[in-house]
């Protein structure tokens, strides 16, 4: 993130295309386009198999040093604090060390960080943020893996749907959880100004 403008941009045309390079110029002047992708629990959920062994299970309290070791940007008080909140992460470990995980949340309100809005819930509907890979483990099949463990779990609380918002212009979280059964519903259009956030009418997208 700290790379000069002329880096980013040579990066963006020549690993994404013109196709990014143009939403993510639109993104920074203020219109910002986020996918609303959808996964109903009453569908059947397939093993999405990993390249690498990994143990999948919860995190807890006693393992916030261990996540911040896998995700050193975190803030250890934002984690420990969204664990209080009741908010939920699954983790992948190989060799005893956190290589991938994925938060969900069931409260009725969420703040969508890349939104800077809430995003209300209905009864049923379960939303998950903040997936993340160790860049060394990345196309292994982690992320997928995970949202496959998160599904079986919301499927067993009874859930209906899981819920998530992604940038279009992130082709490999778009393509991991679709291969988890993810489907892209809507696209959330937001333009922002300073402070000021003004959400445009969901567009649907075509089955
Ligand atoms: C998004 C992310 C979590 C995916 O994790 P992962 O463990 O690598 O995901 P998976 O291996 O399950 O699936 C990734 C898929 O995308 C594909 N992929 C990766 N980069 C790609 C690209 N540039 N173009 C096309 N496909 C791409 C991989 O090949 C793989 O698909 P395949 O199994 O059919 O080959 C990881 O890339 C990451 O941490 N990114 C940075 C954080 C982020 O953007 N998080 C999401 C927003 S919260």
């Amino acid at each position: 993130m700290n790379d000069p403008l002329w880096s980013r941009v040579w990066h963006t045309l020549q690993d994404e295309g013109l196709g990014s390079f143009w939403l993510k110029s639109l993104d920074a002047l203020g219109y910002r386009r986020l996918y609303l992708l959808r996964r109903p629990l009453a569908e059947p959920i397939l093993d999405c198999p990993t390249m690498l062994p990994v143990a999948i299970r919860w995190l807890i309290l006693e393992e916030v040093q261990d996540y911040l070791a896998f995700r050193p940007d975190a803030s250890g008080h934002d984690v420990t604090q969204l664990l209080l909140k009741g908010d939920c992460c699954l983790v992948a470990r190989h060799a005893d060390r956190i290589v991938g995980a994925i938060w969900g949340s069931n409260a009725r309100m969420n703040t969508v960080r890349s939104l800077g809005r809430d995003l209300p819930l209905a009864p049923g509907e379960f939303y998950q943020f903040d997936a993340y890979t160790s860049p060394e483990v990345r196309g292994m099949g982690i992320a997928s893996a995970l949202s496959v463990a998160w599904l079986r779990h919301l499927r067993d609380e009874a859930c209906v749907d899981a819920l998530l918002l992604t940038f279009p212009w992130n082709v490999a979280h778009l393509r991991s959880y679709a291969k988890a059964g993810y489907r892209v519903e809507s696209v959330v259009r937001c333009v922002r100004l300073g402070p000021w956030r003004y959400l445009l009418p969901l567009q649907q997208v075509a089955p």
